[in-house]
């Protein structure tokens, strides 16, 4: 029976990994966990004999590849999966998948608990300022946007968005309005959440020529990848915007930096929180093994992303 390695540096909650050994017992698939390990070479002996490997954030690149003879599928639980080379994947004939959509209700919470823990001063006890009638775009519309969108309209806020790749009317439907230009996300938004994949195109794709047109008082709000964010330009929004705020699912490189004069308006979590949740750890951890199983007793390649 096929042999599973749950490789976790930053390990799943304790009822969502019991959750995936039930999955994987029932099919009766053997499994080991590596969870919170330090050396990448623990990794590497770990992976030897598995068929297939589950992984959060874990860096899956040419040397893991190489140290995994047998392996056949890599399901990284979660949406994100620019931790994983996958061109290496491909060449050693190695399926890559996601689990779409399972995490983002917990993405979507704490974008939206981030906005108003600024919003309201990091709660030091003076008057803030509140969310609803103020503008909130959001930069991509999947998933966890979406819920983001839902969350917002709830609290009151005029919700807007832009993604290439999503028709407008999907958007209209869900009375978020449409714009068609990135430029008009930077003008338009009191609130800009980031909703984009971090890849070649991307990457540092939030610069001073979009920063720069956020009006006074704006908050960037990045759930997304801190690899997006173009730091000397970030840094650049704080000395010349006034009122900039920043609140970030783990720290600019330049955190240190910005906090020297700026540390009032920012805030980072100290680890990557987003998914942090027993649920989003359930449903993606669960949805991994499912995918594992179904791939190897029905050849189902639904989710793969190379
Ligand atoms: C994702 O891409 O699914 C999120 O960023 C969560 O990542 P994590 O599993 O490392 O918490």
């Amino acid at each position: 029976m096929p042999k599973v390695l749950i490789a976790t540096e930053k390990p799943f909650a304790a009822e969502a990994a019991a959750k995936i050994k039930a999955e994987l017992e029932t099919a009766k698939y053997e499994y080991s966990f590596l969870e919170s390990y330090t050396d990448v070479g623990d990794f590497h002996k770990a992976v030897a004999d598995a068929e297939a490997l589950i992984i959060r954030s874990d860096k899956v690149d040419e040397a893991v590849l190489n140290a995994a003879p047998k392996l056949k599928i890599v399901v990284r639980a979660g949406a994100g999966y620019d931790n994983v080379d996958l061109k290496s994947a491909t060449a050693h004939d190695v399926v890559v998948m996601n689990t779409p959509g399972q995490n983002s209700n917990a993405v979507a919470e704490l974008a939206i608990g981030m906005m108003i823990y600024m919003a309201r001063g990091k709660f030091n006890g003076k008057s803030g300022t509140e969310l609803a009638g103020k503008k909130l775009v959001l930069y991509g519309y999947g998933y966890i946007a979406r819920l983001v969108a839902r969350m917002a309209r709830g609290i009151g806020m005029e919700v807007y968005a832009y993604d290439p790749y999503i028709a407008s009317e999907v958007m209209s439907k869900e009375q978020v309005k449409p714009l068609s230009k990135v430029e008009d996300i930077f003008k338009t938004g009191d609130f800009v959440s980031l909703h984009i994949p971090a890849n070649s195109e991307t990457k540092k794709s939030i610069n001073w020529d979009l920063l720069s047109l956020l009006p006074n008082g704006a908050m960037l709000i990045n759930t997304a990848r801190k690899e997006v964010v173009d730091e000397e330009s970030l840094l650049k929004a704080f000395g010349e915007k006034k009122g900039f705020r920043y609140v970030s699912d783990v720290a600019p490189d330049n955190l240190a930096t910005i906090n020297e004069l700026y540390a009032d308006r920012i805030y980072c979590t100290p680890k990557k929180m987003g998914a942090q949740t027993e649920e989003a750890n359930t449903n993606a951890g669960i949805a991994a093994a499912k995918q594992i199983i179904s791939f190897f007793e029905k050849g189902d390649k639904t989710f793969k992303v190379n």
